[in-house]
């Protein structure tokens, strides 16, 4: 998400701080890191040996060509400049081109797309939605050629997306409808063409999911009178999800929605008083910014509790008759299945209630449980594992997986161990902790409604943000992406930037299998220009970022089998055009990494005013799709920073996928 309605960087923009305030803290820093680094170095080398194998298995399978000696050779193309272009820029030898952009029909009866605005929501309904997100290649029948490309739509621009902009509040039904419309998931049939082009079929496989969506509640909150509204007194069925940011997938072959700015869309009872830590907790009580309550029928507010349930007012006689509970529908990771049209997606609340900025699983393995990770993206909140109770075992689902497992928050010990912490009810650590502590639970359920106030009670890290985490493929090695924290007063070792600005990588290696309780990370780059107060710099290289790989604010991230980490930025507008304290970055981008050398390379430069996100790859590794959000995200109705992607002079900007290929037909990167 940009930076329009996340936290704001209140701290610094526009002031140029004291530039080395933590510069002692981070030559410090170094010296532990290069210590660790030699210990880490040494368990890689083992690891390696097994990496050589199974690459050089994967793509002979895959008729690809040679891969160990390729790979080793390191990164197959030139570094592409920092830029400020209205277009795609990739390396000489590669083709980008834009695919399904926001307002593409692509199922009923198919609504042509109106560049006036002049779509209404039930066009919307069956055409792409906006802000394109995490995206997911399945492949049909092991395809690298045909599969369903199913993408997350986080959320919308109403200065874009409608005719003239927003209407005063309260706002015409219809633009709300369009703009719930807009949000949710795409699942779209493609096909390589003969000419070696993607294309879409449409052969009712395709499939949007709403804000509107009827969904099903599981796992332990399931019935949870915490959850109880008017629309299921019961607690088990719920409409809609929201700001849906990264994705992940299951090794079942389902998909998998994670829910992150959902509390800027409620608009609660400022009588309530005091807010329940159920909405306080996330901030659903103070922070409004994106709220799309106010929708008119016939002149009058309207009464449709499908857009009235964003008011979350105590009216009833107890929650079974409101929408009191509204918001503790949302904040989950939803899973459903695209290659069934018809299948009812269900909320994983056994995975825990927070901004979910995505959902990464490690590879499954049979006769072992499943794991997943998971970041709460907000400044100072936490990372989680979920770890099922049950073992892997072919044709298991969700079902069996993801409603009944254990949930952990991660804490970085400052001598480069971790420990994963239960937020399990039952579990004799937790029940100790919760027994000298003032946050009190009475139930799994309440855990899980209330999952940063159990993270809170164990004694989790608070992180520099955290967003898409990665999973070597190999080793099992995990990955993730702290954005930035402009508001970090106290540094740790895991977070060593006060005042971080441009952000981090963090990795970690679990002690053994990945459902280990302890780990032991290091960091793997940090954000930042060579000559700027926050310096980018890759620890376990001994190099500065430089012409070819400076970044900031790193986001998506995709570790594939070819050993390339694809690491994705969401600058802000004053690091992307120079003119705060950071320097100048130029648009955000989108960079290819060796984690196992320091090398680092920008692949891909983006349109202006828009974010990097969402990386897939076909499985012969031939043709990656990303996703361009919020072009132009400075636009006023009628005045659009970006003509992405049809650079026509007025057209306004589309979010959009981009389908990349190597002119020669290569794999990608390499
Ligand atoms: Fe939706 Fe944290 O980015
Ligand atoms: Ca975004
Ligand atoms: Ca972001
Ligand atoms: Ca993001």
């Amino acid at each position: 998400m940009n930076s329009k309605f996340e936290q704001p960087n209140t701290v610094l923009d526009g002031n140029i701080p004291e530039p080395c305030a933590n510069q002692s803290d981070n030559r410090h820093f170094a010296d532990i890191i290069q210590a660790r680094f030699s210990r880490r170095a040494m368990l890689q080398g083992s690891l390696g040996v097994a990496a050589v194998g199974f690459l050089g298995g994967t793509l002979a399978a895959c008729g690809g060509d040679s891969s160990s000696s390729r790979r080793k050779a390191g990164l197959g193309f030139e570094a592409i400049p920092a830029g400020r272009d209205d277009a795609i820029v990739v390396p000489e030898g590669y083709t980008a081109r834009a695919f399904l952009p926001w307002g593409t029909p692509i199922l009923g009866s198919m609504p042509a797309y109106m560049d006036d605005g002049s779509n209404t929501g039930a066009d919307q309904a069956e055409q792409m939605g906006s802000h394109h997100d995490g995206i997911h290649y399945f492949p049909i029948d092991d395809s690298s050629d045909h599969g369903l490309l199913v993408m997350n739509h986080e959320y919308v621009d109403k200065k874009v997306i409608h005719a003239a902009g927003p209407s005063a509040r309260p706002r015409p039904l219809d633009e709300v409808r369009k703009e719930m419309n807009a949000h949710g998931v795409s699942v779209v049939e493609i096909q390589k063409s003969a000419n070696g082009e993607w294309e879409m079929l449409n052969n009712g496989r395709n499939r949007r999911i709403t804000a509107f969506t009827e969904m099903e509640i599981a796992g332990p909150a399931r019935g949870s009178e915490l959850l109880a509204t008017a629309f299921s007194p019961n607690a088990t069925r719920t409409r809609g999800t929201l700001n849906n940011c990264g994705s992940g997938f299951t090794p079942w072959g389902t998909y998998l929605i994670s829910e992150e700015n959902w509390a800027g869309y409620f608009h609660p009872d400022a009588s309530i008083d005091p807010m329940p830590r159920e909405l306080a907790r996330y901030s659903v009580s103070g922070w409004q910014g994106n709220f799309w309550y106010d929708a008119q029928e016939g002149g009058v507010v309207t009464a449709d509790d499908n857009f009235s349930r964003f008011l979350t007012a105590a009216t009833g006689a107890d929650a079974s008759e409101d929408f009191r509970n509204e918001p503790n529908n949302f904040g989950w990771l939803v899973e459903f299945d695209p290659f069934d049209p018809n299948s009812v997606p269900k909320k994983r609340t056994a995975m825990g209630r927070f901004a979910h900025e995505g959902v990464v699983p490690v590879q499954a393995v049979v006769g072992k449980p499943v794991v997943f990770y998971s970041g709460d993206d907000s400044t100072n909140e936490y990372v989680y594992k979920y770890v099922s109770n049950a073992n892997y075992e072919e044709g298991m689902t969700g079902d069996d997986l993801l409603d009944d497992g254990t949930l952990y928050v991660a804490r970085f010990n400052d001598d480069g161990t971790g420990e994963w912490l239960a937020l399990d009810f039952d579990d004799v650590g937790f029940q100790a902790d919760m027994s000298e502590s003032p946050i009190k639970f009475t139930s799994q359920a309440d855990v899980l409604v209330n999952t940063r106030s159990a993270a809170d009670m164990r004694g989790a890290t608070p992180m520099d943000r955290p967003e898409w985490g990665a999973v070597n493929p190999v080793t099992n090695e995990v990955y993730f992406t702290l954005t930035n924290n402009s508001g970090r007063q106290v540094a740790d070792e895991a977070n060593p930037r006060v005042l971080n600005r441009t952000g981090h990588i963090i990795r970690w290696n679990e002690d053994g299998e990945p459902a280990a309780a302890a780990f032991t990370w290091d960091i793997f780059v940090f954000g930042g220009r060579d000559q700027q107060h926050l310096k980018g710099y890759v620890p376990s290289a001994g190099e500065y970022l430089d012409e070819d790989n400076y970044f900031a604010s790193p986001d998506g991230l995709l570790y594939d089998e070819s050993g390339i980490l694809w690491i994705q930025t969401d600058m802000s507008g004053s690091q992307q055009d120079g003119s705060g304290p950071d320097g100048d970055f130029g648009n955000n981008q989108m960079l290819a990494a060796i984690p196992e050398t320091g090398e680092i390379k920008r692949f891909l430069v983006g349109p202006m005013d828009c974010e990097v996100t969402g990386v897939t790859l076909t499985p012969d590794h031939k043709t990656m799709f990303i996703n361009i959000q919020h072009p132009g995200d400075r636009s006023e109705p009628g005045n659009f920073t970006s003509h992405w992607p049809s650079g026509m002079a007025g057209a306004r900007p589309r979010s959009s996928t981009v389908v990349i290929t190597k002119d020669d037909g290569g794999v990608i990167g390499l």
